[in-house]
């Protein structure tokens, strides 16, 4: 049977499942794409760290160097993370000719364009299925299964840190900070979350997204980006008893459709939003039941329609599952010489472009504290009226004159800069005793 030789660069959680995994389905992955890949030099930061997984003394080294090098090795899987030293390791993998597979989302967000030139420039391979939503194979979909579409709608539950969290804020009544602090002691959550819950990670994984499914490289710094520190229990309560349940939602939009023929001689373009902030989805979308740890992609081409990809993002043995699927691609193009047979990216809309938040038309949830009094609304109707805001509903629970009451406001589509705007003047009102909570609602329809 024909083999390829892999050296492996990270021996930690994801580097030693991988391992596993191969020693438990090694057998059935050889058997069915008829490759076997060995696995030759695993390139660690200490041979005695503690891992999930034993990955035997012999194969470990802790030089990369000697593992990419090795004229033995043919295959190359960088699953160290970080974003200097794992550039250079796939750089100097790739001019070697030697594909490579990553799992490391902030490396292809900060890098992606040069590190996909360098695979063409050098005719080999880089294969990044496990770099978003861990065992979900969105990246297989969306570059292979719907090659055929122009994918108008992508919604995303992409980081299961934050799932988790506001899971729990909506099913234990509980405030952010309170879940926090428990899901890093029971292990959720890092120790330092901010990548998490300010909405990093799922920026890193919605650009990747976007950049594949739309044809051009987008910047990180184009992608809105808010987390979901401030949400508070009162936002997820008031959101339920309309109907709704807040997520945070990775979300890339074609704004405007470039024409179906593209005339001859004229680049093709595409105008699309691309964020990452938290949005009340309604409790009969399907996505509003994506709980806990488990990630989610609801994805609309415009041949296909709607459909759905749910599992684990993160983790071992899900990460292993999508960089398996990763190896077999690249040890079926070793064997065949094919080695784009499927390019990792391919620029086809050039001259596409992020729209700026601002210009992003939702519905949206006010949350205001205010002092019951006659007249404040009135005031407060009056400035959105202005801006030519229209309000869709009010919730005022009852309480007595003259004390502090939440008033909830559901806002008609507006453009996020008309009622950024209006609720500054909003907040500068005497009778509004805190900063205007907003949260975007997102119909998904
Ligand atoms: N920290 C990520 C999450 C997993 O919570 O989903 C790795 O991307």
């Amino acid at each position: 049977m024909h083999q390829v030789t892999l050296g492996m660069i990270g021996g930690g959680t994801v580097g030693s499942g991988v391992f596993h995994a191969l020693q438990r389905n090694g057998d059935l992955l050889a058997a069915r794409i008829g490759v076997r890949v060995k696995v030759q030099k695993v390139a660690v930061k200490a041979v005695d760290e503690p891992r999930p997984y034993r990955i035997p003394r012999a194969v470990m080294c802790t030089d990369w160097q000697r593992v990419v090098q090795d004229p033995q090795v043919n295959l190359v899987a960088e699953l160290a993370g970080g974003t200097t030293v794992a550039r250079t390791m796939i750089l100097t993998a790739l001019k070697l000719g030697k594909p490579v597979v990553t799992a490391n989302k902030a490396l292809l967000s900060a890098h992606g364009e040069e590190l996909f030139a360098a695979a063409r420039q050098y005719g080999t391979n880089l294969y990044y299925e496990a770099s978003v939503c861990g065992g979900i194979p969105i990246i297989k979909a969306l570059r292979e299964g719907f090659v055929g579409n122009r994918i108008t709608h992508l919604y995303g539950i992409v980081n299961g840190t934050c799932n988790y969290i506001l899971t729990r804020m909506k099913c234990e009544g509980a405030e952010f900070a309170d879940v926090l602090k428990d899901a890093q002691a029971q292990g959720y959550a890092e120790a330092e979350p901010s990548l998490d819950v300010d909405g990093f990670d799922a920026q890193h994984k919605i650009g990747i997204l976007a950049s594949l499914a739309h044809g051009f490289w987008v910047n990180p710094r184009d992608i809105y980006v808010e987390g979901i520190r401030a949400l508070t229990r009162a936002d997820i309560q008031f959101a339920g008893q309309l109907g709704y349940t807040i997520k945070l939602l990775g979300i890339i939009k074609r704004i405007e459709e470039s024409p179906a023929r593209t005339p001859r001689g004229r680049i093709p373009s595409a105008r699309i939003q691309v964020s990452v902030y938290p949005a009340l989805v309604p409790n009969a979308h399907v996505l509003a039941s994506v709980n806990h740890v488990f990630n989610a992609a609801f994805v609309r081409g415009d041949i296909v329609g709607d459909t759905l990809f749910y599992g684990r993002g993160a983790g071992k043995d899900a990460t292993a599952s999508a960089v398996l699927s990763d190896l077999a691609d690249a040890a079926l193009d070793l064997k065949f010489g094919t080695p784009q047979r499927v390019p990792p990216f391919v620029p086809h809309e050039r001259a596409g472009a992020v729209v700026p938040i601002a210009e992003v038309v939702t519905r949206y949830f006010v949350r205001l504290n205010v002092v019951d009094r006659p007249g404040v609304l009135a005031q407060i109707s009056a400035l959105l009226g202005a801006a030519r805001i229209g309000i869709s509903s009010v919730i005022q629970p009852e309480s007595r004159e003259g004390a502090s009451v939440p008033l909830i406001l559901m806002l008609h589509d507006a453009p996020s800069g008309a009622v950024t705007g209006a609720l500054k003047k909003i907040g500068r009102l005497a009778a509004v005793r805190s900063a205007p909570v907003m949260i975007r609602v997102e119909d998904l329809c």
